[in-house]
């Protein structure tokens, strides 16, 4: 079994609320993120691709191509967007990186030819990434 990875960068605003809460429990809860505004993350994307090598080919699956799926299933939609509004698939989400992390799972899922969706890990910022596997 490999493993093969590859990095995307996207940036996008959100703000982290629940309507069904109070604004003092909000603020409570989400704090700085809950700015009514909004505000903006630099995220990177890491989507890991496991399987057997092709021995045709030598590659697990063209990275060339993994990038073009990473790009027309998920970084069209979200760069330069706000998570709150701008994306269908996160609308009734609270954009954590959690949700995010799965909810780009779910739009890459049965869209890799090649090996399997193994993890996609997604930073927030430098110290802070969630990683989910299905
Ligand atoms: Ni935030």
């Amino acid at each position: 079994m490999i493993y093969v990875t590859r990095r995307e960068v996207f940036s996008a605003s959100h703000r982290l609320f629940n309507p069904q809460l109070t604004d003092e429990q909000t603020d409570k809860l989400f704090g700085k993120c809950n700015n009514p505004n909004g505000h903006g993350h630099n995220y990177i994307l890491e989507v890991i691709v496991a399987g057997e090598i092709n021995p045709d080919t030598g590659y697990l699956i063209d990275l060339k191509l993994l990038k073009k799926i990473i790009i027309d299933n998920v970084i069209s939609k979200v760069d330069h967007k706000n998570l709150n509004m701008d994306v269908q698939f996160l609308s009734g989400k609270i954009p954590t990186a959690e949700n995010i992390a799965i909810a780009i799972w779910n739009e890459l899922d049965g869209k890799i030819p090649d090996g399997r969706l193994y993890s996609v890990k997604l930073y927030e910022t430098e110290n802070n990434y969630v990683e989910y596997r299905g």
